[in-house]
This record gives C-alpha cells, sequence and structure tokens, in this order.
C-alpha cells in the first residue's frame, strides 16, 4: 500500500507563502494531477513529498510511514522532471542504471530490471545511445524508464511534457496512460495544462496562489466547479462570464444585463436570494450556447453582436459582445457565414448555468 497523505501542509519562504494548509488523500495507485498557474504551488507541493524542500509545517506520510524527517533517497519514491535530468556523458542503459548502482544492487539484477523497462518502454533498441541521440519523446520515455527501474510506491512527475511539441505530447499523454496500465503505481504529477489534468488524472488538485481550490474527478471538476476560478481555469475555451442584476420575481428571479434577460425558477437556484437587488456572476461554457432561438422551455435566449470568428475545421468559434461581456460560443456548423457586426442570439438550458458570488467568486449551486 503506498498512499500518499498531506495534512495541513505548509510552505513559506521569508514572507512569501507558496504552499498553505493543503490536505491532501492520495489512494493507492490513485493517479493525481496538480494543476494551476505559474506560481501556484505545485512543483513546492511535489517537491516538500519527494523530500527536495523542507517543509515550513504539516506533514507528509508515504504507505504508513511519516517521512517529514527522512532523506529523499530513503522514501521510496521516483521522480521526473521536466528537463529529464539525463546524464548526456552517459548511455542509455548507464542512464537507467545509475541510480540502481548507487544502491549496490547486483548487476545481474540491474539488467533485469532495465531489460523489463526497456519493453515497456519500447526502449530497447536505444539502449546504447547517448541523450543528444534521441528524440524529445525518446528522452522522455528515458526518463520514465529511469523510475521504473526503481519500483519506487510513489511516481512524482513536474511538468515532464511540457518540452514537447503539441503532437508528441498528445502522444505521451497516451503513453502515460498505457504505462499506468502496465504499472500500476501511485503518481503525483504537476502540470499548468488542464487539458493533461483532464485526460490524465483519477483526480485533479486545482490550486491558485498556495491554496487547494478544488479535488476532484475531471468530471465533477467540470460539471460543479466551486468557484469561479476551477470554472474558468477548467475547459476549453474558458468559461463565459456575464455580470447580471438579480431582482426577485413572483417565486423566482429576473437575471438582466445589457444584452440578456432571462427568468430563473426560484428552485433552480434557491441561493440567488441572498443576492436580490445586487448582482450575480452567470457562467456559461461555450459549447454549451447553442445558435439560434430557444427550442425548449427551459432554454433561455442571450444575444449580442458578433465580433470574430474562428475557423476551425469541425467547427467555428464565435466571439460576441453581450452588453460590455465578451462571450464565446462554440460548436457552431463550420459552413455557416456571418458578418462582423451582425446580431446573434443563442440558447442556453438554465441546467448548464453556472452562477457565482460576484464577491468571493463562489458557486452558488
Ligand atoms: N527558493 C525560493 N525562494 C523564494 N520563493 C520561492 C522559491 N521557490 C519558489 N518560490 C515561490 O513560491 C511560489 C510557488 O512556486 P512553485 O515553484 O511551487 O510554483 P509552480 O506552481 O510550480 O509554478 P510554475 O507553473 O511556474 O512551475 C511562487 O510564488 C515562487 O515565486
Ligand atoms: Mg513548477
Amino acid at each position: 500500500m503506498a498512499e500518499v497523505v498531506l495534512r495541513e501542509l505548509c510552505k513559506s519562504y521569508g514572507s512569501v507563502v507558496a504552499v498553505k494548509d493543503v490536505d491532501l488523500h492520495i489512494a493507492d495507485r490513485e493517479f493525481v494531477v496538480l494543476v494551476g498557474p505559474s506560481g501556484c504551488g505545485k512543483s513546492t507541493t511535489l517537491r516538500m513529498i519527494a523530500g527536495l524542500e523542507e517543509i515550513t509545517s504539516g506533514t507528509i506520510a508515504i504507505g504508513d510511514r511519516i517521512v517529514n524527517d527522512l532523506q529523499p533517497k530513503d522514501r521510496d519514491i521516483a521522480m521526473v522532471f521536466q528537463n529529464y535530468a539525463l546524464y548526456q556523458h552517459m548511455t542509455v542503459y548507464d542512464n537507467l542504471a545509475f541510480g540502481l548502482r548507487n544502491r549496490k544492487v547486483p548487476d545481474g539484477e540491474i539488467d533485469a530490471e532495465i531489460r523489463r523497462a526497456a519493453r515497456i518502454l519500447s526502449i530497447e533498441p536505444l539502449l546504447e545511445r547517448r541523450p543528444r541521440q534521441l528524440s524529445g519523446g525518446q528522452q522522455q520515455r528515458v526518463a520514465l524508464g529511469r523510475c521504473i527501474v526503481r519500483n519506487p510506491k510513489v511516481f512524482l512527475f513536474d511538468e515532464p511534457l511540457s518540452n514537447l511539441d503539441a503532437q508528441l505530447r498528445a502522444q505521451m499523454r497516451l503513453e502515460i496512460k498505457e504505462l499506468r496500465q502496465r504499472v500500476p503505481t501511485t503518481a503525483v504529477f504537476v502540470t499548468h495544462d488542464q487539458v493533461e489534468a483532464m485526460t490524465l488524472g483519477d483526480r485533479i488538485v486545482v490550486m491558485k496562489d498556495g491554496y487547494v481550490q478544488q479535488v476532484g474527478t475531471p468530471l465533477e471538476l467540470y460539471r460543479r466547479p466551486l468557484n469561479r476560478f476551477v470554472a474558468s481555469f477548467i475547459g476549453s475555451p474558458a468559461m463565459n462570464f456575464i455580470e447580471m442584476r438579480v431582482e426577485a420575481q413572483g417565486d423566482g428571479f429576473r437575471l438582466s444585463s445589457e444584452g440578456a434577460g432571462f427568468d430563473v425558477p426560484g428552485r433552480a437556484v434557491p441561493r440567488l436570494g441572498a443576492l436580490a437587488g445586487r448582482s450575480a456572476v452567470v457562467g456559461i461554457r461555450p459549447q454549451h450556447a447553442r445558435l439560434g432561438r430557444p427550442g425548449a422551455p427551459d432554454q433561455v435566449a442571450i444575444g449580442g453582436k458578433l465580433m470574430v470568428t474562428e475557423q476551425l475545421g469541425d467547427e467555428q468559434l464565435l466571439a460576441v459582445r453581450i452588453g460590455t461581456a465578451d462571450f464565446r460560443l462554440a460548436g457552431v456548423d463550420p459552413e455557416l457565414t456571418f458578418a462582423t457586426g451582425m446580431a446573434i442570439e443563442a440558447a442556453v438550458a438554465l441546467e448548464n448555468m453556472h452562477f457565482f458570488e460576484p464577491d468571493s467568486g463562489k458557486a452558488l449551486r
């Protein structure tokens, strides 16, 4: 069993708070992704788990041991960095053997481990090459191989794909998923790319300014973001936000802004009541706005002026100005032609709308 349990984990550099009160229970064999913008504390969290960074306060447990005071080499972890950190003057074979030789593993065992890892990663023909004679994807595989040969309890990844071009990243994502099936090991993977987070993670931890914002499965985060930050960070193109005035009306609410106005039944979002007479932020994903008039009673109309179109081949994206808000529609028929400045009408199902408290950004349902 190799659970990883973080309790009230904090890290400060002088007055800079890098990580604050992180509580996280990672199950045995779970693949957890830490995601968030630059500087939010992802690498610091990972490096504290690895033992490369001292903890300011809190505890880290790996398996059933508190590892706070253990050296990195005694934590039974293996880490892959962004730059792979391969030894350029050594062959692939020697790179893979290095850590095991340091630990005085017998040569025969080392050889067996390297053959096993090379087979899993399809790098058998590359073992006698040096890293500079490899493509980026092959170097990436060697870096993964160095983890596999150690049979660690936990894999730690810090943006291992960020040096690769888009196509290779997509390929390596699949390889890492396949690798998981062959070598099921607890893993913590850091990225600032939400697509990587969504596609790789059993669960995702969204961080901002050193704090965990939300922990959940990819679908939970997509469907039920707890705040506006998570809502805007997960999903592509990003969720649209419109600030709207809330008025109590009958047993529901009237929401209005320049360019949009609709009724929301009280039972749908009762917590809008606290904002009556003030404003709420309405969030709508670009995929959830459909061009045209509402076709069902549970849909509402929004409308604005077309600013720009983007042709993607299988769909078009429209950028529409609704009052003062910029609003994007996705999934528009690529064959349709539009004139800049024309009026655009779209329909959105109420169940696909998100509502946020304007000051705190907290979700209202
Ligand atoms: N050695 C250090 N001394 C002072 N501040 C540091 C140090 N290392 C990191 N920080 C600060 O701690 C915060 C978190 O840094 P961290 O490297 O964990 O971010 P990150 O989420 O990994 O970002 P990125 O996506 O850019 O890699 C940042 O504000 C950073 O400036
Ligand atoms: Mg980092």
